[in-house]
């Protein structure tokens, strides 16, 4: 057992504090880049300022015979990129792959004073956490980093969301979680082939208009489920009760930006605070679904008017507002301000906004 005390006790000797809070700067997408493809490499600078976080990938996607040219194109990108108001992160490798310990011993001395985040993937449980946590401790020791690093885990084994409060309290480290739903698939024998997104087969149907054969048979109204509904609602439960953020993850259809778009909004609405892009077009949809509506700012910003010292109850169009429904829309209202901060397009937006 860690005690209280030692839980915020840096892990090595000169080693940065580690956090008592995660800063909730924003990260409505976060944009995965190869460095090992030069074509990709050369965007980045010019993608700065236009997604919030720009994240190296050296994970899986990238073929075994690249995993060397990802790392070293990694830390020539961020050593040469100022990054500004983007944050940089990283997918490492898996920590049982051949390739994890060249990586964060690489990528620590190199690069860690640019970089945010370390995704992790795989975890599947605390002890995942603990060895990146003291690793990493000892590595920005060696390195004079002043900053800690911030863990990230990916959410893909059915090991993993049966340890999901453990793996979020692991570290004061831990900034968030990602669903994975490609890898979370095949560990849990699910009977699909996609990367994230539904199924159309996963559904339920009206009821038959009687128990006649015929009534049976004829067409019904069907509707499609969400097969990741329960997944990202852990996700969002463990990671507000420990004070970081949930994130979706991949949407490999490419192409079907309306069903990407959806699969986005599920999870917004549900409590992430945004997902992974894995095209440039993907990033203004995530932009957009990820940051609040100007209706819903206008409907917030006259309910905390209208509830005055927050207490009580008033009735606005119809509606019983209280303490509770304010809530809602202050978590809107914050979170249009640290978005306003940063976007300034969104800025103009929200400061257009009249309330009557
Ligand atoms: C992401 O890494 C996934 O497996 O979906
Ligand atoms: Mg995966």
């Amino acid at each position: 057992m860690r005690t209280a005390k030692d839980f915020f006790r840096p892990l090595a000797v000169g080693a940065p504090q580690p956090p008592t809070e995660i800063p909730a700067r924003p990260s409505r997408a976060i944009h995965f880049f190869d460095p090992s493809n030069a074509k990709m490499a050369a965007k980045i600078p010019a993608m700065v300022g236009t997604v919030d976080v720009l994240l190296g990938n050296l994970e899986d996607a990238i073929k075994a015979d690249n995993k060397v040219a990802a790392r070293e194109g990694l830390v020539r990108i961020a050593q040469e990129t100022d990054f500004g108001p983007t944050q940089l992160w990283t997918r490492i490798n898996s920590l049982d792959s051949p390739w994890v310990l060249d990586d964060l011993t690489t990528l620590v001395p190199a690069i860690g004073d640019k970089l945010d985040v370390i995704m992790v993937p795989k975890v599947q449980g605390a002890e995942d956490i603990h060895y990146v946590d003291r690793l990493l401790a000892q590595l920005e020791a060696k390195a004079g980093i002043t900053t800690p690093i911030l863990v990230h885990a990916i959410l893909e084994t059915a090991r993993g969301v049966a340890n999901i409060e453990e793996i979020c309290g692991a570290s004061p480290r831990m900034q968030g979680l990602s669903l994975g739903p490609a890898d979370l698939a095949a560990d849990r024998r699910m009977k699909t082939t996609r990367v994230g997104g539904g199924h159309p087969g996963y559904l339920v149907r009206q009821d038959p208009a009687s128990s006649d054969q015929a009534d049976i048979e004829a067409p019904r109204a069907t509707y499609q489920q969400d097969l990741w509904h329960y997944t990202i609602a852990r996700m969002v439960d463990a990671c507000a009760m420990h004070g970081i953020y949930p994130y979706y993850g991949p949407f490999g259809d490419i192409a079907d930006v309306v069903a990407c778009e959806d699969q986005f909004r599920n999870a917004f609405l549900l409590g992430c605070v945004g997902t992974w892009s894995l095209h440039p077009k993907q990033i203004a949809i995530a932009n957009r679904v990820f940051s609040p509506s100007v209706a819903d700012i206008r409907h917030a910003r006259r309910v905390v008017a209208a509830m005055g010292d927050g207490t009580g109850a008033v009735m606005l169009d119809g509606k019983m507002e209280d303490d509770a429904s304010l809530k809602q829309c202050l978590v809107m209202v914050r979170l249009a301000e640290e978005l306003a901060a940063i976007d300034p397009e969104l800025k103009q937006q929200y400061d257009a906004i009249e309330v009557d």
